[in-house]
């Protein structure tokens, strides 16, 4: 099976592609963002800095890598949703593991990212991603998960001035990344808008 890469800015649907690749594939989803905020002894400086949009240290993020990419479930193949974020990580991940197969980069436009990170609800049970200004994303009851019941909840980095930032140090830290990938002869960008077409698009990649 594929080992994928997704990079794209905030909102774009990294988490959303990759929960939709993995129940096709059988993949496992590697999101680094989900692994910090899901650690629940995740110390006041790291909260702080994922509050403020800036990158946790590299080194702490490889830990963080290196051990998920140890356990046995990765065989079959996963999607690493939110790594590399630098060139340093990217340079470092060729140490940890060979075989990336495919990058995917989703390209979307920064007005079209305000919305969906202004609009995105989360549930607090199992995690399944809504969106309140996207009639085809609502929730049936506003606050309340369709899957689960549970609560649904608001990230603290979703909010437009922490989102600028988030931006911000995409477009300087992350995006030369993609030139990265793209001299390797892995990248490919999809400029889609809509949520079905940019997932039949990456399928099409796939095969
Ligand atoms: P992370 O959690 O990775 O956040 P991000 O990169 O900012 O990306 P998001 O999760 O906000 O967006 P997404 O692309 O997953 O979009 P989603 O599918 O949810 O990182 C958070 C923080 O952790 C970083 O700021 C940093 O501090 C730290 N961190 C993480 N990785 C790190 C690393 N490698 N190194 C250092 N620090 C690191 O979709 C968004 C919304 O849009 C949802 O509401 C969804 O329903 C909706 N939506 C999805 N697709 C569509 C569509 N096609 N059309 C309309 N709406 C859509
Ligand atoms: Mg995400």
């Amino acid at each position: 099976m594929k080992n994928l890469i997704l990079i794209a800015p905030p909102g774009a649907g990294k988490g959303t592609q990759a929960k939709m690749l993995c129940k096709k594939y059988n993949l496992v989803h590697i999101s680094i963002g989900d692994l910090l905020r899901s650690q629940t002894d995740l110390n006041e400086s790291l909260k702080e800095k994922i509050k403020k949009g800036v990158l946790i240290d590299d080194n702490i993020i490889f830990e963080l890598l290196k051990n998920r990419l140890n356990k046995d479930d990765i065989k079959n193949g996963f999607i690493l949703d939110g790594f590399p974020r630098n060139l340093n990580q990217a340079i470092g991940l060729e140490n940890i593991i060979k075989n990336i197969d495919v990058v995917i980069y989703l390209e979307v436009p920064k007005k079209e990212l305000e919305n969906r990170i202004i609009g995105r609800i989360i549930c607090s049970n199992c995690g399944h991603v809504y969106n309140s200004l996207i009639e085809k994303l609502r929730p049936t009851n506003n606050d309340i998960c369709d899957i689960c019941n549970s609560k649904l909840e608001k990230r603290i980095d979703d909010t437009l001035e922490v989102f600028e930032k988030r931006y911000d140090t995409y477009i300087k830290e992350t995006q030369p990344v993609l030139e990265f990938y793209k001299k390797q002869e892995k990248l490919y960008t999809i400029n889609l808008l809509d949520k079905d077409e940019i997932f039949n698009e990456i399928v099409r990649i796939l095969k």
